[in-house]
């Protein structure tokens, strides 16, 4: 966004909506809206919060992200994923607004053998999936100039992810197992929020339109995400016990209800196309997050940029 807009973040004490005010707030009016403020899954709520307000960019980075939590909640999932940000989308185009939507990998298969690219058909295997799914559809529908950007695997300062977890599992225990048959793209919330302003007005001065995936390349498996995460822990200084997690199939995993895509990497030639930028490798990415994490606060051992 290259001029100073005013701007609505729903959702935004979440992983990514704490990145995104706190970016925004550098040169521009941001009205950030939790929960509290704002119930997804109420039309009243949406109504009173957003009726009143005047504002020329929305972005809706709230949603239900428990996979599983979504599969044995349907209705809810579909209200605050789909029908929530529909209504939203619609209030925002009477107003000339323009409305960024935060999707998600889970909206394919996993079948393909490479990245998906936005014109592969989707085919969500999950409720969260079929869910955000439809949100795309109704945020799309209420105005052509809205943007989807789809994600993956997110990390970053506003509330601990799957890097944080895994280093604290193999602090904890030595034998530590993940699946290695589930392939996708780490992507960092301080990228994607660059990434967003640049979609949402940057480099061309006009708000991208239509759906743009967005993630740190290229793919890995979950197990490898992990195995990095720990090695670098390692390497700072952290006692990790489990040197070495063990890669199991998907199927293994008992706890999960919902089905996950087997790969759901990006390709996100699109977003170096229309903005002429490259994210850094997820290894560099995660890195940076990890040394800057309040986990590696007090571990001394030497930076290594070479991750
Ligand atoms: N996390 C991932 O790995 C991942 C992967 C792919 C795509 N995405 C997408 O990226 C976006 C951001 O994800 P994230 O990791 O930042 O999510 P997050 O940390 O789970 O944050 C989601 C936020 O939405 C809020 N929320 C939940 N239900 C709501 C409702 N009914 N009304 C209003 N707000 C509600 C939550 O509020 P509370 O704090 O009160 O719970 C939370 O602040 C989401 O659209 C997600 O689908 C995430």
């Amino acid at each position: 966004m290259k001029h100073s807009k005013k701007v609505v973040v729903v959702g935004s004490a979440g992983r990514l909506g704490v990145s995104l005010v706190e970016a925004l707030r550098r040169d521009h009016t941001v009205i950030p809206l939790t929960r509290g403020d704002l119930d997804l899954a109420s039309p009243e709520s949406i109504e009173k919060a957003l009726g009143p307000l005047d504002y020329d960019s929305l972005v809706i980075a709230g949603a239900l992200t428990g996979v599983d939590y979504c599969e044995s909640n349907e209705l809810e999932a579909f209200a605050v994923n789909a029908t929530g940000p529909g209504r939203i989308s619609e209030v925002s185009a009477g107003k000339g607004a323009h409305v960024s939507y935060l999707s998600t990998d889970f909206v394919y298969d996993g079948t393909k053998r490479s990245a998906y690219t936005e014109s592969d058909p989707a085919n969500p295997i999950s409720v969260y999936g079929a869910s955000k799914l439809l949100g795309e559809a109704n945020v799309l529908g209420s105005s052509p100039k809205n943007l989807v950007i789809r994600v993956s695997w997110l990390f970053g300062r506003g509330k601990s992810a799957f890097p944080e977890w895994i280093i604290q599992k193999c602090m904890a225990e030595s034998d530590v197992t993940l699946p290695m048959d589930k392939w996708a793209c780490p992507t960092s919330c301080d990228d994607l929020v660059g990434a967003l302003l640049q979609l949402a007005g940057g480099a061309s001065g006009e708000e991208a339109a239509g759906v743009c995936n967005f993630c740190n390349p290229e793919p890995c498996s979950w197990r490898d995400w992990g195995q990095f995460c720990i090695d670098t822990a390692k390497r700072a200084g952290l006692p990790i016990r489990c040197e070495s997690i063990r890669g199991i199939p998907m199927a293994e995993v008992a706890a999960f209800v919902a089905k996950r895509p087997s790969n759901s990497a990006l390709c996100i030639q699109r977003f170096m196309k229309l903005t002429g930028k490259e994210p850094p490798s997820w290894q560099e990415a995660v890195g940076k997050h990890l040394h800057q994490s309040d986990l590696f606060k007090g571990y001394t051992s030497t930076r290594t940029t070479n991750v």
